[in-house]
């Protein structure tokens, strides 16, 4: 199947209370599980920038297990922001968690110019050009930043991805249903990351591997001089 585009940023208010929701609580631990794995012992002592971060439901987790460090939360979608604004608050998280609003390839103007730890969940398939995610982990990371990307793979069919929302999604509401097949339609295969990698440049230094059976991660350290 044919990449299928989705607009870029998620600023339907529907859309992003459905995100900021319960529904996806478990996508949302599943990160965290795989930060533990592929980052065993790392503390964050500092801030942790997340790319595409929508309602913050992962930098909300993060805060809470890590009690020092500031989260530092990037999208281009004001409707996300608010959601993630207004759980933060709710949380008494307003102090470590924080949002920017900016949209990628567009200079980020945020606090910190590098950042040596630099995640992102169900970003890359929205992008028009992927490069601009791999181009922003070498703006903004620091030379032995630890990086975990996440997102989705696409099927090799429209009737896969449907097999794979009834599977992992049966009683999801219809609205984040709909958003998970575009979603799947729209993400990369493990070779176009893969070549993606290689055109970034991060092939050697970064990890491609199946997260699940529909999901990649890219993770690893830097180690850039
Ligand atoms: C599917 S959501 C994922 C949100 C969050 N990371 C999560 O796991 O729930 C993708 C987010 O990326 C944002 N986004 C898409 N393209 C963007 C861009 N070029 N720059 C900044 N944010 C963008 C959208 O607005 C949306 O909030």
């Amino acid at each position: 199947m044919k990449r299928i585009l989705e607009p870029e940023l998620m600023n339907d208010p529907e859309q992003a209370a459905a995100y900021a929701g319960p529904d996806l609580n478990n996508a949302y631990w599943l990160f965290m599980q795989f930060f533990h794995k592929y980052f065993p012992g790392l503390t964050p002592d500092d801030a942790i920038l997340d790319l595409g971060c929508g309602p913050a439901a992962i930098p909300l987790l993060l805060a809470r297990h890590f009690r020092t460090c500031e989260i530092h939360c990037v999208d281009g979608a004001a409707q996300m922001l608010a959601q993630g604004k207004k759980a933060a608050q709710r949380e008494q998280l307003e102090h470590q968690v924080h949002f920017f609003q900016g949209t990628l390839p567009n200079k980020l103007l945020l606090p910190r110019d590098r950042y040596g730890i630099v995640i992102s969940n169900s970003f890359l398939h929205h992008l028009a050009d992927p490069m601009t995610l791999w181009n922003a982990i070498h703006e903004y990371c620091l030379p032995n930043a630890a990086i975990l990307i996440i997102d989705l793979l696409r099927p090799t069919t429209e009737t896969e991805a449907q097999l794979l929302v009834d599977k992992y999604m049966p009683n999801g509401p219809p609205l984040l249903r709909h958003d998970m097949l575009l979603s799947l339609c729209a993400a990369f295969t493990l070779d176009e990351i893969t070549t993606q990698l290689q055109q970034a440049n991060l092939a050697a230094k970064l990890t491609l591997s199946m997260a699940t059976t529909f999901q990649f991660a890219v993770y690893g350290h830097l180690n850039e001089s």
